[in-house]
């Protein structure tokens, strides 16, 4: 492996650590019932592919080193929190290399497409950009 992934990886633990994650658990609306918008996923989606597919990769499912952002492994390790968390945690630690860059309304549009990739439903409303919101809405696991 090159020294520079180590740093990268090393520096992205540090990231972690520091940041922790706040379990904020509320009584809340289902991502069944559809809380964000094609458009908004769409919008997300090319976000996405700007500045987080190189390492989460183009179909979100990650590798060896960096963790999948769909799919099973996903929802195993978010299921029981919310999206407050989730918002947070992009918020403040991603894109790993220049955490903080991203607008509320951007992470709140790669929610919606990480959402999307995970088969949650798309609906009328938009999801909201405030971490007070977005912790009201539980991530339980996808209806297949
Ligand atoms: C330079 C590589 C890199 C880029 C670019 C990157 N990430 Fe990450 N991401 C990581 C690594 C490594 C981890 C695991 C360590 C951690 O949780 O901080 C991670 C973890 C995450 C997690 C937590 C996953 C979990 O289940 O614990 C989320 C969510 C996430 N990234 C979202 C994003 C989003 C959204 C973007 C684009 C804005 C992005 N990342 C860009 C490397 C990257």
């Amino acid at each position: 492996m090159k020294s520079t992934t180590l740093i990268l990886i090393a520096t992205c633990a540090v990231l972690t650590a520091v940041a922790g994650l706040q379990v904020v658990r509320a009584q809340a609306p289902s991502l069944a019932a559809g809380v964000y918008t094609e458009e908004q996923a769409k919008r997300g989606m090319g976000l996405y592919k700007e500045q987080c597919a190189a390492c989460h990769g183009e179909d979100l499912k990650g590798n060896e080193v960096i963790p999948a952002l769909t799919g099973d492994p996903f929802v195993t390790s978010w299921q029981g929190k919310t999206l407050g968390d989730l918002f947070e945690k992009i918020s403040m630690t991603m894109p790993a290399l220049n955490p903080g860059s991203l607008s509320p309304e951007q992470t709140a549009d790669l929610i919606a497409q990480i959402l999307s990739a995970s088969k949650y439903p798309a609906g009328k409303t938009a999801l909201p950009s405030t971490m007070d919101a977005l912790a009201q809405i539980k991530i339980d696991a996808p209806k297949r």
